[in-house]
């Protein structure tokens, strides 16, 4: 049985017996566990479905408690975590030998978080261990923003969930590798290419993504395909209308209304403007509202290539590979 928590003690008791509990943090729901315990990261894949080639986050409340978890911190990674700590920036570093290899898959670093969520870094400081948190879905589904969410994915396969409302940024983390002599962006996310490079300088182009799910991609957890609803997503824009307005078509779009919306069965509106962040909070929920109607395909709006949109495209197109 899965049980639907407010009380911060309660949830990080649980993670220090042993438990998988899901928490709130800034970016999606974290499904939680002793990163030091590797029974508890075990159950953690188990309830996801997760390849083991795929490494989790490690969550801790503040800088000291990082130290002691990596062997090197580079001043540029230094730089990024004094700016964007706690965040959604997620750093890969060369790991310490305690944190076991099923956390990393195997890899020789591990990716660290402070989250910004008063709720999470409670339960963090509470919890008193390192927390591996992979977002809180069964493997390559939407990822959740809410409590309902976490539930409608994994109840009953998961002992309970810190219910602290909906997220806040709504895109997971920016994971930048500092394992190299360029730092790389592996994952697009909350906080955007242009606010890293700001601080450190150019980073190095992203890898190709595999795609072939049975393959160790290059960029581990960068499938192509990913986020995937039951319904078909077809992409379109950023600006124009689709070529088609199949009968049935649902649309996830932000922006002033437009008269094709009058031939689509529902439409998800992220923003009557342009604003990203607006359109990055909303952005799971929308996905989830509009497949729920089952309608025969989901049309959506490709947002500017620019900030937050470079994370959200990247979301839709690999929720738009079949
Ligand atoms: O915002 C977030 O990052 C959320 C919240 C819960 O913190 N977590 C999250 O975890 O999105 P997950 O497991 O859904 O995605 C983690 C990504 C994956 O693409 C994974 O491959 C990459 O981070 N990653 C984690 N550790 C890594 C490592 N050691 N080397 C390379 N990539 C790593
Ligand atoms: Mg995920």
């Amino acid at each position: 049985m899965t049980r639907v928590l407010n009380d911060v003690p309660d949830a990080a008791d649980r993670i220090r017996r042993g438990q998988i509990v899901a928490f709130p943090t800034e970016t999606v729901y974290g499904l939680g566990a002793n990163a030091l315990e590797e029974t508890a990261v075990a159950r953690v894949f188990e309830a996801k479905q997760r390849p083991s080639f795929d490494p989790l986050i490690v969550h801790v409340p503040r800088i000291d408690a990082v130290l002691p978890l990596v062997r090197t911190f580079p001043a540029g990674a230094r730089r990024l975590a004094d700016a964007f700590w706690p965040g959604p920036l997620t750093l890969v570093l060369p790991k310490q030998t305690r944190i076991p290899d099923l956390v990393t898959a195997g890899l020789p670093a591990v990716g660290v978080r402070i989250p910004d969520h008063p709720m999470a870094l409670d339960l963090l400081t509470a919890a008193a261990v390192p927390v591996a948190a992979p977002s809180a879905n069964p493997f390559g589904g939407v990822s959740p923003t809410t409590a309902r969410h976490v539930l409608d994915g994994l109840r009953g396969r998961i002992d309970a969930v810190l219910d602290g409302g909906p997220c806040r940024v709504g895109v997971e983390s920016t994971v930048v590798s500092f394992l190299h002599d360029r730092p790389q962006i592996l994952r697009p996310g909350g906080i955007s290419q242009e606010m890293i490079e700001a601080l450190i300088g150019p980073t190095a182009a992203p890898t190709m993504h595999s795609d072939h799910p049975s393959e160790a991609p290059a960029a581990p957890g960068m499938l192509s395909r990913h986020y995937a609803t039951n319904t078909p997503v077809h992409l379109f824009g950023p600006s124009g209308s689709p070529d088609t307005i199949p009968p049935g078509a649902a649309l996830l779009t932000w922006g002033p209304a437009e008269s094709f919306e009058a031939d689509c069965c529902c439409v998800e509106r992220l923003s009557g403007q342009d604003d990203l962040r607006e359109c990055a909070a909303r952005f799971f929920a929308a996905l989830r509202v509009l497949d729920a109607r089952q309608p025969a395909v989901i049309l959506a709006r490709r947002f500017p290539d620019r900030g937050l949109g470079r994370a959200l495209n990247d979301r839709l197109r690999r929720a738009a590979v079949r």
